[in-house]
Parts: structure tokens; C-alpha cells; sequence
């Protein structure tokens, strides 16, 4: 992609960062977000990006006053979790944000909103989820979230329909990498540093389908090309299904550090995905889970990867 004008979401985070930034290298990109951290809008403007204040939060008239509205694409990933109890807080966040930025940008040849597989409806924990399955938006961890993401998916397929802008909708896996905080990968390994009891299911495993930023990003294009006023539905993970208690014997593996694996209940559920849809549309990931975990360590955790498996 090249010579494009871009408009971003989210670029603090571990997805969108990293994507602006590669976009940056052929194309004009501009950046929308608080960057409430220290420095985060210094770092984007220093890949050559335009910044733009722009808050979920604050969506009235005046919010997009000043922006430029020949964007040619959109990659929306921005996101309200909510504070787990108030519904209607992170449906209008998430709703009202997303329509005023595809109205904004009606003229866009794609628009890309990230979701989530944390909607589908729970199945067996090897269940590979497809787009047709059925969705109930239930995530103890933080319930608001899924339901924000299902207000919004239904946001954006009324505007694509309305406005006739082609766009795709994301259900994203587990994204990880070496920007930002890793992912949930890196996660279980800030666990196992600190000792921390990782919580297993009583049989089997939790499978997820990771997907390495690599691939995320080279895959955004595809999406792209794949949008339509019907707004086009895949699932967004890596082509392997990963179980998470082998991922954690594979971070053993690497560093060196035992972790305790406590079978409970209640865990941190996944999803792993059927990537036929996907593989459809950007054809297949380039980086394999274990070489991609061992990438991830060896730049945010260099000390801790062992000489014999670098
Ligand atoms: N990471 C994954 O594995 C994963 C999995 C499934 C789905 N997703 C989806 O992928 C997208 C990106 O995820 P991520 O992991 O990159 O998230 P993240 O690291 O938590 O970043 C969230 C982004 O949203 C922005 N944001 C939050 N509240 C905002 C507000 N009120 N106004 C403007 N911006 C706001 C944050 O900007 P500030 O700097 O201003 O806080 C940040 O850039 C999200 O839509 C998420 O639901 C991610």
C-alpha cells in the first residue's frame, strides 16, 4: 500500500502503533487519540506521522474540527473496555465514536474496524469459532467490553450500508509481539517471573489463534481490499491453534522459569479461530507461534531467554 492518506485509531496501543507505524514508511498518516502516555505522540511524529487530538469520550460537534476528511482509509481500533458495570457508557462511547468517524470519512475507499472473538458465544474449549457461530457477548473478566464491541459492529454496519463505505470488521485473536506490553503472551510470562499461579482449566487447555504483529500488519492491506458496504466479516487470528498451557511450556522452555500451572474453574479464556475466511482474504501468516514467542522474548525480555534456544 502506497500513497495513500491514512487515518488511525489508536496508535498507543500494542495493535495500532505498529501498523501506523509501517503505513508511515509509503503512505500519509495521521493519528487520532489523547496519547495520554508521556511521549506517545512524540514517538508517532517522530516515524513522520501528523498527530490529532481526539477523544472516545468526546464526541460532540466540534470534535473534528480542523481534520482533513479525504482520508482514503481507516483503520479504527480505538477502543472503550468500560469499567465492567456500565453498559450504556461503552455502548454510546464506542457507537457514537465510531459513526462520527466513518460519517467523517465517508468518502474512504476502506474503512477497518478491530473487534473481538471475545463475543462469540462459549463452545467446547477446542471449539474453532467461524463467523457464523453464535455470539452472546458474556466475558466475566469485563463484561462491558464484548457488548461495546457487538454496539459498535452494529454501528458500523448500518453506516457502511448508509454512507455506502466499504468496510471490514475485524474480530481479532490474540495479537503479540514486541511493541508495547507484548500481549497476553508476555503477560504469562510477567506471571511466571513473579511467581504468580497461572489458573489452568481441569482438563484440556484454552486455544487461541495468535497472531504475530508481522503478519497483522502485513495483513491489513488485504483487509482493506476486502471491505464492502455490506461490511465484510472475518475473523482476525494466525493460521495454528495454539493451547495456552503449551505456550506457557514453550516460555519455559526459552527462559528457563518453571511455571505453576493451577487447574481452577475459572481461567483466562480464549478462542481459537477456523482461519479458512482469513486465509481467504491475505493468504497465509509468514511467522510460525514459536518463532514468534522467541522473537517477542528475546527483545522485551533479552536476559531472561536462554543462550542454547536463541
Ligand atoms: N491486543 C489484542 O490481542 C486484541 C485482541 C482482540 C481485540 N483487540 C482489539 O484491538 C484493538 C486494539 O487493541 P490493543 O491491544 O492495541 O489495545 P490497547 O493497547 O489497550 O490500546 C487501546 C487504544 O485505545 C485508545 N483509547 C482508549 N480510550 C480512549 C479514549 N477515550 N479516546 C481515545 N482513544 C482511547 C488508547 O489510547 P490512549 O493512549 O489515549 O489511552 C489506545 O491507543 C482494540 O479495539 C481491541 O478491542 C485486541
Amino acid at each position: 500500500m502506497q500513497g495513500k492518506k491514512v487515518l488511525i485509531t489508536g496508535a498507543t496501543g500494542l495493535v495500532a502503533g505498529p501498523v501506523a507505524k509501517a503505513l508511515a514508511e509509503h503512505n500519509e498518516v495521521w493519528c487520532l487519540g489523547r496519547f495520554s502516555a508521556p511521549g506517545s505522540e512524540a514517538a508517532l511524529r517522530d516515524h513522520g506521522i501528523t498527530t490529532f487530538q481526539w477523544d472516545l469520550d468526546n464526541q460532540g460537534p466540534t470534535a473534528y474540527a480542523g481534520l482533513p476528511d479525504d482520508f482514503t482509509h481507516v483503520f479504527h481500533s480505538a477502543v472503550r473496555r468500560g469499567d465492567g458495570t456500565d453498559f450504556t457508557e461503552s455502548i454510546a462511547a464506542n457507537t457514537t465514536a465510531t459513526g462520527r468517524l466513518m460519517a467523517h470519512c465517508r468518502t474512504a475507499e476502506a474503512f477497518l474496524f478491530v473487534s473481538t472473538g471475545a463475543l462469540y458465544k462459549r463452545q467446547t474449549l477446542d471449539h474453532r469459532y467461524r463467523e457464523t457461530d453464535p455470539i452472546d457477548g458474556v466475558a466475566d473478566w469485563l463484561p462491558t467490553y464484548p457488548v461495546g464491541k457487538i454496539a459498535a459492529e452494529g454501528a458500523v454496519r448500518a453506516l457502511a450500508s448508509v454512507l455506502e463505505l466499504p468496510t471490514v470488521i475485524a474480530r481479532l485473536n490474540i495479537a503479540y509481539g514486541p511493541s508495547g506490553y507484548g500481549g497476553v503472551p508476555m503477560l504469562y510470562l510477567k506471571r511466571m517471573l513473579a511467581g504468580e499461579p497461572i489458573p489452568v482449566p481441569l482438563e484440556g487447555q484454552n486455544w487461541c489463534s495468535l497472531l504475530y504483529i508481522d503478519d497483522l500488519i502485513a495483513q491489513v492491506p488485504k483487509l482493506f481490499a476486502a471491505a464492502s458496504t455490506s461490511a465484510t466479516l472475518v475473523n482476525w487470528g494466525g493460521d495454528e491453534s495454539v493451547g495456552i498451557t503449551d505456550c506457557v511450556r514453550y516460555l519455559e522452555e526459552l527462559t528457563g522459569v518453571q511455571a505453576e500451572l493451577v487447574p481452577s474453574e475459572i481461567t483466562r479464556e480464549t478462542y481459537q479461530f477456523d482461519p479458512a475466511l482469513r486465509h481467504s482474504l491475505t493468504g497465509p501468516c509468514a511467522v510460525t507461534w514459536r518463532e514468534g514467542i522467541r522473537r517477542t522474548v528475546a527483545e522485551l525480555f533479552p536476559e531472561q531467554l536462554r543462550e542454547s534456544v536463541s
